[in-house]
């Protein structure tokens, strides 16, 4: 498949996943579609509660979804919203994303058609990962 090809089906895939969002209390609508290294693609919609806290975003679903199913490397996410410049991933959401593939392309889509493509180590340089907890480790004292 070609990449752009993929890249188009990805962001088709996001606004369709955005279909599916459980936002009755923001009634901030959110799909993403992630695209694992071998292919795959994973959708997610953002799933809130009535217990605002809980709610879990659609990025991260997209990606429990994946890992849950044994995928662990991820080549592109494409994230669709309504807002105008389309909505980026929140904090936590990068943060989520950059444990398995920091590097990640990131299309960022709008119901409108506006596009923004971007690259997860723009977006969130500088992430923190298991080389810290590992150097910690080995500095630690009794
Ligand atoms: N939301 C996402 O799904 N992804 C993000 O990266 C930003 C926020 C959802 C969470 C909540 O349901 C709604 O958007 C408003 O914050």
């Amino acid at each position: 498949m070609k990449k752009t090809t993929t890249m188009k089906e990805l962001e088709k895939l996001a606004v369709e996943a955005r279909k599916m969002a459980y936002a009755p209390y923001s009634k901030y609508k959110v799909g993403a579609a992630l695209l694992a290294d071998d292919g795959n693609i994973y959708t997610g919609c953002n799933v809130e509660n009535s217990s605002y806290g809980i709610t879990i975003c659609a990025e991260r679903t997209a990606v429990a979804k994946a890992v849950s199913d044994g995928h662990r490397k991820f080549k592109a996410i494409a994230v669709a919203t309504a807002s105008s410049p389309p909505g980026p991933p929140c904090g936590i959401c990068r943060q989520t994303l950059a444990e398995f593939s920091p590097d990640l392309d990131v299309i960022l889509v709008n119901t409108r058609g506006e596009k923004r493509r971007t690259k997860l180590s723009k977006l969130y340089p500088d992430h923190f990962d298991a080389r810290h907890l590992e150097s910690a480790k080995r500095g630690r004292r009794k």
